[in-house]
């Protein structure tokens, strides 16, 4: 059989058999989750915002005994570097264990990118601006995650859409780019392809699928979401989350409640499936999840939706027949 996706950077980076990636994901991106996207061809992310080598190990461990398919590992920076002694030991574990990519976001990827090229290992990291873009490209990194403002988690202030935000690093920088943000399926993977990127990472769509180690009620209230079922939630000095639009957010908003520390989103939303009474988060593209669905049927699906997307554009050309 002819490869797929013959010449795609972001395949050749990774070792994946698709340019599909979990995207990293406090607590939700760990063994369960991760293994599944890896096993089912694409590139699951285990994260490691805990700061725990123990995690970490056990995690990792957990995803080997499953599946012998490539993964990556999500280094964020700002959590890490608040226990610098277990931030070497994670970088140095997870070096000796063969992990090949890793991801880098919330900081700036300088601080790791010379070690893990002398390891070998790939580095991508995550930009919500163009700015941030031509920083990491500066830095040395192989790839770009390219997150727009409908992404789900901590955004930045400035609000660029996918459409502009990918385009306009594109035009500026000529490394790998993975587009995050309002991609649930084959026609947005396409869609991004178009504006230039060579991967796709998914957050909102894995939380909602059976794998996903979250509380029913979190997936059903993804999977009941409208277009207006997020918003950007200011996060003082400079950041904003996009949340679900629950009476606790609103709070948050009206500056009614003081914010919570992440623990009470994993207890109260991830395990305990309060969805009013928390600030949990999802993306814009929570609007296009329909279904709780096998991470396989996600990762199969989405790769037949974008072949048909490209053969129904292609068949706009003079002379091609009509689909
Ligand atoms: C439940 C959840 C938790 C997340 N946690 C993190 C995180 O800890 N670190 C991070 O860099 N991004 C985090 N994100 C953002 C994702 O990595 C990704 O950028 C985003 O989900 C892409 O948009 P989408 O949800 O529309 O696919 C999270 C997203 C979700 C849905």
């Amino acid at each position: 059989m002819t490869e797929m996706f013959a010449g795609n950077r972001v395949v050749a980076h990774t070792g994946a058999r698709y340019p599909i990636i979990q995207a990293p994901m406090t607590w939700v991106a760990r063994a369960q989750l991760t293994a599944a996207v890896s096993a089912a061809g694409g590139i699951g992310v285990m994260e490691t915002s805990s700061v725990d080598l123990d995690v970490t190990r056990r995690e990792f461990e957990a995803i080997r005994a499953v599946t012998d398919r490539p993964f990556g590992v999500n280094l964020a920076i700002l959590f890490l570097r608040q226990n610098e002694a277990m931030e070497r030991a994670i970088l140095a574990w997870i070096i000796e264990h063969g992990v090949r990519f890793v991801t880098t976001s919330a900081g700036s990827p300088r601080r790791h990118v010379q070690q893990l090229h002398d390891a070998g290992v790939v580095v991508y990291h995550a930009v919500p601006t163009l700015e941030a873009a031509l920083k990491a490209a500066d830095a040395g990194v192989d790839g770009l995650i390219v997150e727009g403002a409908e992404s789900a988690g901590i955004r930045n202030q400035e609000e660029v859409s996918s459409f502009v935000l990918l385009q306009a690093v594109r035009e500026r920088v000529d490394l790998p780019i993975v587009a995050a943000g309002g991609i649930v399926d084959g026609r947005g993977m396409a869609a991004a392809m178009a504006l230039g990127a060579e991967g796709v990472a998914m957050g909102t769509r894995f939380v909602a699928s059976a794998e996903s180690p979250v509380h029913p009620n979190y997936k059903q209230a993804i999977v009941a979401a409208g277009t207006d079922a997020t918003f950007l939630l200011p996060r003082p000095p400079r950041a904003k989350l996009r949340t679900l639009r629950t009476p606790a957010a609103l709070a948050l908003l009206e500056g009614t409640a003081a914010p919570g520390r992440m623990d009470s989103v994993i207890e109260g939303l991830y395990v305990g499936g309060d969805v009013e009474g928390t600030a949990g988060t999802a993306g814009q593209s929570a609007a296009l999840v329909h279904e709780v669905r096998p991470v396989k049927d996600i990762i199969e699906d989405t790769v037949a939706g974008f072949w048909r997307e490209i053969d129904r554009l292609a068949a706009l050309r003079p002379g091609s027949t009509p689909r």
